[in-house]
């Protein structure tokens, strides 16, 4: 049977909190069991997984779909954070089956570990070059270089002019927020994608390693995808691993810190949403066919079978990340700047005065500032 939590296990909180509290209402949700049923930002029931053993199956079971057309008829999908239905949009998030496959192969090599660990010096000079334009500071690195970092390289691998950065940020920003600036923020990654396939990159490369038969329109989505979800979860992780430096001094494992960060404050809470395809009993829970399902990473930081390292940061199963080592990359890069060419930098205020905002919906929590001095 479907039932909905008992009060306070909604994770669905907006507000501000130190950098030590934990997530709210996620303890909550873990002690209201494997399986527990909320009401979702959009309305509704949802059936969020709070144990990483159950998550991972989850996240492996075909009876469990990312097609869009199943989420309920009412909700708004901007407001919702609905993707796009795999006809309307071609995407690697909802495709299934071969058209998925044939996706995923296209763009495994054009982001394998071998490929970023070529690029991590061009990742460390565009770091370096950021950071010291920042100037002595005292400066707030989350108003812009958290966003803009993770969009020059991105756009950089893709072969995005760097003249079309600053729309680069202001698509990324539009899109986030209500549905007209995210419509109009659809037209500005369009063209983006359009000039990217215009110059040697990846965008190019993409394009000859998809089968035939796909649209520079269809393309053009699949460039948005990966400027947007790189920019999103990158801005958000970027603002904690320099606190984390600045705080507890150099790293000695680099990525094993990027990953702990990635594991204590996901970029990614959750999951994306996915829809039971059919009737599925999970731990004892009754799930109908349509309901949404959710993954609770946030949630899951401290639980073993999350894995090591990053834990379930990126996802796991047929959909996890694309971008996971870009993302290990660029983000190593800056903590290897920081470290070698900036030792003098520091945080401009106490650590305890630092404050994360937590938005209330799917996305993550981001720092409300960031303010850093001795960038020299
Ligand atoms: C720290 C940074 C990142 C985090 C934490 C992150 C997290 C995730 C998670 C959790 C998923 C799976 C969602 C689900 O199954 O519902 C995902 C999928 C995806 N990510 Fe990332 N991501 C990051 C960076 C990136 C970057 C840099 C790119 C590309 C440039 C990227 C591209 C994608 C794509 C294309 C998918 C969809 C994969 C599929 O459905 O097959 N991500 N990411």
């Amino acid at each position: 049977m479907m039932q909905q939590s008992s009060h306070g296990a909604c994770p669905f909180v907006a507000g501000t909190r130190r950098p030590e509290e934990p997530y709210p209402g996620r303890e909550a949700l873990r002690a209201a069991g494997p399986v527990v049923v909320v009401e979702a930002p959009a309305d509704g029931p949802v059936a969020v997984v709070t144990t990483a053993a159950l998550a991972r199956a989850v996240l492996g079971d075909p009876r469990i779909v990312k097609d869009t057309t199943l989420a309920p008829s009412h909700w708004d999908p901007h407001a919702a954070g609905l993707e796009p239905t795999a006809a309307q949009a071609l995407s690697l998030t909802t495709a299934e089956g071969a058209t998925r496959a044939a996706l995923r192969r296209a763009h495994a090599p054009m982001l394998s570990p071998r490929r970023m660990r070529a690029l991590a010096p061009a990742m460390r000079d565009t770091a370096r070059t950021m950071l010291r334009a920042a100037g002595p500071g005292p400066v707030d690195l989350v108003t812009d270089f958290t966003t803009r970092y993770p969009l020059t390289v991105v756009g950089d691998l893709l072969g995005l002019p760097r003249a079309m950065l600053d729309d680069a940020v202001a698509a990324c920003r539009q899109r986030v927020g209500d549905a007209a600036e995210g419509a109009a923020a659809m037209a500005a990654f369009a063209r983006l994608g359009a000039a990217a396939m215009a110059h040697d990159g990846l965008a190019r490369e993409l394009r000859e390693r998809l089968p035939a038969g796909i649209s520079d329109d269809e393309v053009h989505y699949l460039l948005f995808a990966l400027i947007f979800a790189g920019q999103l979860t990158t801005d958000t992780a970027l603002g904690f691993l320099v606190a984390r430096v600045l705080t507890d001094g150099p790293p000695d494992d680099v990525g094993a810190l990027v990953d702990d960060v990635l594991r204590r404050d996901p970029p990614a809470p959750f999951t994306l949403w996915r829809f039971a395809a059919e009737e599925v009993v999970l731990d004892g829970v009754v799930l109908a066919p349509g309901t949404p399902v959710l993954v609770d990473i946030a949630g899951l930081a401290d639980d073993p079978a999350a894995g090591p390292g990053a834990g379930l940061a990126f996802g796991a199963g047929p959909h996890v990340c694309a971008g996971a080592h870009l993302a290990r990359a660029e983000l190593a890069a800056v903590v290897d700047v920081l470290v070698a060419d900036f030792p003098a930098a520091r945080l401009a205020v106490p650590a305890a005065d630092l404050r994360r905002v937590d938005p209330g919906t799917l996305g993550g929590s981001r720092l409300a500032s960031l303010p850093v001095a001795g960038l020299t």
